[in-house]
């Protein structure tokens, strides 16, 4: 499996996602704080992997400690958590896994355990959440597999690979779930302007693993699927409203629309903590402007004339109506998808272990039948008008 992040000698270290392809070094974080300056600067992005990553990074700082006092080493885990929640506004992952950690620490503090134990109990808690994190992601690759076909070509966009996750992937996950059960898959990686995650990490991936990938630029999207070459479409997530909007990476919409055009069923895969019930639908969901000099700048060369003004939003909003399922772990969501999300987020674990439960979702759940969130054949196909 590809090497996103991992411990080594007491410190994070994590593949460097900006040299990618061309070099493959790698940046260690020795502090909370490097960990956060490696979520803003994308050293490591993709929302599964900012969260882990995150939850990694409390760990790290408070292994990093030499106080003898929990209160001040409350202190000290408090303000990594700020510290990290300011890194990316749009991920949800990333404030999942920051609550997590919070509803950890506090009942490890209410347990009157000592800083050893307190550091003990945060690590162990970050492990949980990397190894979950891939777990999750081969659960809903298995349950993606029956949307797609024998034999085909999917369409993807951004990355949405074991980089974008602690591992395996969640679209990407989808594919190779798919490969792994004898289908033969051929993906179309979209380049995905202007950070370029497709066409410089998703194509690494895939083709790493021997998958027959075809690298096309945004534009060529409606080219492409006019002329009947696209199958299905699998992306990723970053927020799931409760009515089942869709934040992704910036074009993401623009395919949805596309897909919708050309009768190609368009399907999001991600794990339950991308899902965010407390935000009732896509209007709500912050979408994070980036430097403008993404877009101005190839590296060092200058595309885009002085005095041009640029308009860099890193993501969009697909509307529930494009989305024909929302692949997770625990099955695949379908419209209505304030149903079946609420059941699944209903599925997730306790509070302990970072449940989605919150009191609205709760209160939908008691009329919610469970069937809801259920899985489908392949054969019942042409799902993009279903929503
Ligand atoms: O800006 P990025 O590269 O962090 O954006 C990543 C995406 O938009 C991914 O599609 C999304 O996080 C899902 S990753 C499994």
């Amino acid at each position: 499996m590809l090497p996103t992040i991992a411990w080594e000698n007491g410190e994070v270290v994590m593949i460097d996602q900006r040299k990618l392809p061309s070099r493959e070094v790698y940046v260690r974080c020795r502090s909370g704080r490097d960990v956060a300056k490696a979520i803003r600067t994308m050293v490591i992005r993709g929302a599964p992997a900012i969260g882990v990553a995150a939850a990694m990074g409390v760990a790290l700082e408070l292994r990093r400690s030499t106080t003898t006092g929990t209160t001040q080493l409350a202190t000290e885990f408090y303000r990594t958590c700020d510290l990290l929640a300011a890194t990316r506004p749009t991920a949800v992952n990333l404030f999942w896994a920051i609550e997590r950690m919070k509803r950890v620490f506090a009942g490890a503090m209410r347990a009157g355990q000592s800083t050893a134990e307190l550091q003990a109990t945060i690590d162990a808690e970050a492990a949980r959440i990397h190894d979950e994190d891939v777990a999750n992601c081969r659960a809903l690759g298995r349950h993606g597999v029956e949307i797609m076909p024998d034999e085909g070509r999917v369409l993807t966009h951004c990355n949405a690979g074991a980089l974008a996750t602690g591992g395996y992937g969640s679209a990407l996950g989808v594919v190779r779930a798919a490969v792994e059960a004898g289908k033969r898959v051929a993906v179309y990686a979209d380049e995905t302007r202007p950070f370029l995650q497709g066409a410089r990490l998703t194509a690494w991936e895939l083709v790493r693993d021997g998958i027959d990938t075809t690298v096309i630029t945004d534009g060529m999207v409606g080219s492409l699927m006019r002329s009947g070459q696209v199958d299905v479409v699998v992306v990723g997530a970053d927020r799931i409203a409760a009515n089942g909007d869709v934040a992704n990476k910036i074009g993401t919409y623009t395919v949805a629309v596309l897909a919708r055009e050309h009768d190609v069923p368009f399907y999001v895969a991600a794990p339950v903590s991308t899902i965010d019930l407390s935000t009732p639908d896509g209007s709500g969901i912050p979408i994070e402007e980036r430097d403008p000099r993404e877009v101005t700048h190839l590296g060092s060369l200058q595309l885009t004339p002085e005095g041009a003004k640029i308009w860099n939003p890193a993501f969009d909003i697909t509307p529930a109506r494009f989305v024909a399922g929302i692949i997770t772990e625990h099955g695949i969501c379908r419209s209505p998808f304030a149903e079946s999300l609420t059941a699944v987020c209903e599925t997730e674990g306790s509070e302990e272990t970072g449940g989605r439960r919150h009191s609205a979702s709760a209160k939908a759940s008691a009329d919610t039948p469970k069937l809801a969130v259920r899985s489908h054949s392949a054969s019942e196909g042409g799902e993009a008008g279903e929503a």
